[in-house]
C-alpha cells in the first residue's frame, strides 16, 4: 500500500513569496488565488487569508494531498509555505468553459476522457480520491481537449489514506451535477464515487450537459428522468454503468473504465491513443490479484 510521502520536487518555504504581476483572482472560503508571476514562472497562487482553524486545516490538507502527487494529469504543486500554495499556472481555461462552447465531437470527448482516467488511476493508485470532480476542477492545456492536455485541480474535498483530515464533514457542498448518489447521502465516498464523478463529466462532454436537468431531485430519489444517453452506442453500456445510482454496479476500477473506453473508441474506429502509465497497483486490482486490497485501502 502506499503512504502519502512528499515529493521531493516540491520547495517548502517559511516565508510568503513576493509576486508580481499579480491579478486576483477569486476569494473563497478565506482562500484568495491569484496569477502571477514568481522566480520568473507564470503562477497560480492560493493565499489563506483567515485565522479559522476550519479553513486552516482545509488548506493544509489540500496542500499536503497536492504535495504528495506527481503526475502529467494532474497540476503539481511547486512550493508552498504555511500560508500559500503555489502551482504553475495552466494557460487554456478549464473544461467547463470549454463546455460553454458547445459540447465535444467524440474524438474528443473519449480522448478528454481517456486523459481524466489515466489521472484518477494514478490517484486511486496512490490511496487517494479526488471527491469534487467537475469541470469546473478540469483544466485543458492551450484549451485543447485530449487526453494528454488534461489537468486535474482541486484536492480540497479529496480524501487520502494516512491523511487524519476527513474533509467531508459538509462544510462545503459542490454543484450536485457531479456527485455521486452516496456522497450526497452524507457518505464519504470511495473511488466508486469519483468513477460516477467520470461518467458524468463524459456524458457532459458529449451532450453539453450533465444528464439530470433537476440533479437533487435525482439524487433524493425523488425521479429518474435522465436525459437520453449522448453519442454512439458503443459507448453506452459505460455510461450507464458509471452512472449507476449502486456503487457495486460501477466499472470496478479507474482502470477497468479506462480499459472500456479503449476498447469503445476501437469499435468506434477511433484511433489507440497511447497509454503506458497506468498504475501496476490499480491494475492488480482490477484483476484481483491483489487480495488484501479491500481490506486494507478501503476498496481501490
Ligand atoms: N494552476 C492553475 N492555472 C490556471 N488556472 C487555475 C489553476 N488552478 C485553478 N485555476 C482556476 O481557478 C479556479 C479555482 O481553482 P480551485 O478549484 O483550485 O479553487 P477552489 O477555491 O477550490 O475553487 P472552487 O471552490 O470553486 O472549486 C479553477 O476553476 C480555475 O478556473
Ligand atoms: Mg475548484
Amino acid at each position: 500500500m502506499k503512504h502519502l510521502t512528499y515529493s521531493k520536487e516540491v520547495q517548502e518555504l517559511t516565508t510568503p513569496q513576493e509576486l508580481t504581476a499579480r491579478t486576483p483572482l477569486a476569494e473563497r472560503g478565506g482562500v484568495l488565488s491569484e496569477a502571477g508571476q514568481w522566480r520568473g514562472l507564470s503562477v497560480f497562487v492560493k493565499t489563506l487569508m483567515v485565522d479559522d482553524p476550519d479553513a486552516q486545516a482545509r488548506f493544509h490538507h489540500e496542500g499536503r494531498v497536492a504535495a504528495a502527487l506527481n503526475h502529467p494529469a494532474l497540476v503539481p504543486l511547486l512550493a508552498a509555505s504555511p500560508t500559500q500554495l503555489i502551482f504553475p499556472f495552466v494557460t487554456g481555461g478549464t473544461l467547463r468553459e470549454r463546455l460553454e462552447k458547445g459540447p465535444l465531437n467524440i474524438d474528443e470527448a473519449t480522448s478528454v476522457g481517456l486523459g481524466l482516467l489515466r489521472g484518477v488511476a494514478y490517484l486511486h493508485g496512490q490511496g487517494v480520491t479526488h471527491q469534487d470532480l467537475k469541470p469546473e476542477n478540469v483544466l485543458l492545456q492551450d484549451g485543447l481537449a485530449r487526453w494528454d492536455t488534461v489537468r486535474i485541480i482541486d484536492f480540497g474535498m479529496s480524501h487520502a489514506l494516512h491523511l487524519p483530515l476527513d474533509i467531508h464533514s459538509g462544510t462545503r457542498m459542490g454543484t450536485p451535477h457531479f456527485m455521486a448518489p452516496e456522497q450526497f447521502y452524507g457518505m464519504r465516498g470511495d473511488a466508486r464515487s469519483d468513477l460516477y464523478s467520470v461518467g458524468v463529466l463524459l456524458f457532459d462532454c458529449l451532450a453539453g450537459e450533465p444528464p439530470y436537468a433537476d440533479a437533487l431531485g435525482w439524487l433524493a430519489g425523488i425521479h429518474t428522468k435522465r436525459a437520453e444517453l449522448p453519442g454512439p452506442e458503443a459507448l453506452h453500456p459505460l455510461l450507464r454503468a458509471a452512472l449507476s445510482r449502486d456503487p457495486a454496479q460501477r466499472p470496478g476500477s479507474a482502470v477497468g473504465m479506462h480499459d472500456e473506453l479503449c476498447q469503445a473508441r476501437l469499435a468506434l474506429g477511433l484511433p489507440a491513443l497511447p497509454h503506458a502509465d497506468l498504475p501496476e497497483a490499480a491494475v492488480k486490482v482490477l484483476h484481483g490479484t491483489r487480495e488484501d486490497c479491500a481490506a486494507e485501502d478501503g476498496g481501490f
